[in-house]
């Protein structure tokens, strides 16, 4: 690292703690603006299809209000402003400021009528109503939610009944030649290109294979989702078994 010697010491987030949120929205808020070009290297310019794939998976009738917590610099966002059948109303929230300021930059670039508005939103204490959104989604956030049973609920909350909660997260892989080669792409090579992409304090990228490890499995989500009150919960795994989608409906 060039700038060691200048630079506070890297900070360390264990992913288990229940106090990281404030660590969490740190570290985003340092890597804010390199976000969407980390993302699109260090997933091989595959990221946004998988965000499609979410918007695909919640199948859109049209007319549908939505909400995409932890929404970050918008992606997602984005894509399901762009979908069609069109939803009538999309809204991003996330809890750090400076990923909401990329998230609007970018909308008001795309430009076009309705743009997607951005709002603070704490994943553990939303502040819309109940029984607000048709879907709520969250891509690549739960994950870093300090407890994701009480984010699980929460998102669940603004659901109407038979609305849907759409999940696009990184899933463990759990065993065989591919979790060896998978983790030493996510162990090794990730934290050393995030961080030097990024220059960031808090070690971003070595955060990130951490807190997989210490993610619920796919299966393991899904009787999570269903404990928090959604039925028919399923899930579509991609990107050989290391990204999964899950789609459940509120009761
Ligand atoms: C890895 S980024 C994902 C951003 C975006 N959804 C995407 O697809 O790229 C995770 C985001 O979750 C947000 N986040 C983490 N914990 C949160 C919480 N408790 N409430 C709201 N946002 C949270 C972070 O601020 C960050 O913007």
């Amino acid at each position: 690292m060039p700038e060691a010697s200048t630079q506070e010491p890297p900070v360390h987030i264990d992913p288990s703690d229940p106090h990281k949120g404030a660590q969490v929205r740190e570290m985003f808020a340092g890597i804010a603006d390199r976000y969407d070009a980390l993302n699109r290297v260090l997933s091989v310019g595959r990221d946004q299809s998988w965000r499609r794939k979410a918007v695909k998976m919640a199948k859109l009738k049209g007319g549908e209000r939505i909400l995409d917590c932890c929404c970050g610099t918008g992606d997602l966002t984005l894509a399901f402003w762009a979908a069609k059948p069109q939803p009538s109303f999309v809204v991003g929230g996330d809890f750090t400021p400076e990923m909401l300021h990329i998230a609007r930059r970018k909308t008001l670039s795309v430009g076009g009528p309705d743009m997607p508005p951005y709002t603070a939103a704490d994943a553990l204490h939303l502040p819309f109503r109940n029984a607000e959104f048709d879907v709520v989604s969250v891509a690549f956030g739960l994950r870093n939610v300090q407890d994701v049973n009480a984010g699980l609920r929460e998102l669940v909350r603004t659901l109407r009944p038979g609305g849907r909660l759409v999940i696009l997260e990184f899933t463990p892989v759990k065993r065989g030649l591919w979790r060896a080669l998978t983790n030493f792409y996510v162990n090794k090579i990730v934290p050393r290109i995030g961080q030097l992409v990024s220059r960031s304090r808090h070690q971003a990228y070595k955060y990130l294979p951490e807190s997989i490890g210490v993610f619920p499995d796919a299966s393991a989500l899904a009787a999570r989702m269903e404990a928090a009150g959604l039925n028919n919960v399923h899930f579509r795994k991609l990107n050989f078994g290391t990204v999964a989608i899950h789609v459940g409906t509120r009761e």
